[in-house]
């Protein structure tokens, strides 16, 4: 089915769209809203770039996918809570993100989607490289699809192979917050079902996929480290270029993504909302 309202410009074979012909500080008519969202479940990351909003235009947009949710370990905006600011200074080196994840899978019922504003952007570089998790699955043996079929796997904040979630944390410009859930957990399905889309997809959630319910940490590593190496390959990939005004929304529940660090010496702020989902 085409699109009447939006134009639709996919980024790469396997994911995401750049949408044009709309200005998301406007009231969106029911029709142009319905399409974003269709694009949205078939092209699993939509890029919007000049778009010029203010805290409460964009919550206004986020909120026509979902109620908003906090991001458990960083305080968000005075004025706008849910709004958490990812904010990288020219003299830092550490980045927020930079490990391939799904965002808050540690999380009973993970977020539905990550929104992304850019206020300020790098010269050149700190794009996001997101995974279609869709892809993953489908590429994978039948073999291994039924053995995966029928597991789950533990979903952890603890970073514990990264030194834990307060080191990482520290190590970045953020001032963790809520440190009693550091090292949340929750079990899922390693094959989830897409509940909009009723598709199969591999929820690799790298960095807190920690072993497979039933199983050591030890054994579970092997097969996890495949998954990981799987369902990064290039082909199943795209990247986001931002410039300022640009704004990213992807499906946390089909995709992974991470933060790339290569724009030392420069600043990049980008604003991020998260949009949480009714179930799994
Ligand atoms: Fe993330």
């Amino acid at each position: 089915m085409s699109y009447q309202t939006i134009s639709v410009l996919p980024l790469s074979g396997a994911m995401g769209a750049e949408i044009t012909g709309v200005d998301l500080s406007r009231n969106l008519s029911n029709r142009t809203l319905k399409e974003i969202q269709r694009a949205f479940l078939e092209y699993l990351v939509i890029v919007f770039h000049d778009q010029f909003l203010n805290p409460a235009d964009y919550k206004l947009f986020a909120q026509k996918f979902g109620e908003l949710v906090p991001y458990p370990f960083v305080e968000g905006l005075l004025e706008h809570p849910e709004i958490f600011e990812i904010r990288k200074e020219p003299g830092e080196k550490r980045n927020f993100g930079g490990n391939w994840h799904s965002d808050m899978s540690f999380t009973r019922i993970p977020p539905l989607g990550t929104m992304l504003y850019a206020l300020e952007v790098p010269s050149k570089g700190g794009d996001t490289m997101l995974t279609n998790l869709y892809l993953a699955y489908e590429n994978l043996s039948e073999g291994m699809k039924s053995i995966l079929n029928s597991m789950q796997g533990e979903y952890s904040a603890a970073l514990k192979h990264a030194g834990g979630r307060e080191a990482v944390m520290n190590a970045t410009r953020f001032e963790i917050q809520n440190l009693d859930r550091a090292d949340e957990a929750s079990f899922h399905p390693i094959v989830r079902i897409h509940p909009e889309t009723g598709k199969r997809a591999l929820y690799v959630s790298s960095g807190h996929l920690s072993r497979f319910k039933d199983m050591t940490v030890e054994e579970s590593k092997p097969i996890l480290n495949f998954l990981r190496d799987h369902a990064t390959q290039p082909d199943f990939t795209c990247r986001v270029n931002y410039r300022k005004g640009s704004l990213v929304l992807w499906d946390n529940r089909c995709t992974q993504h991470r933060a790339l660090n290569d724009y030392h010496g420069e600043r990049r702020v980008m604003h991020r909302l998260t949009i949480s989902a009714t179930h799994f």
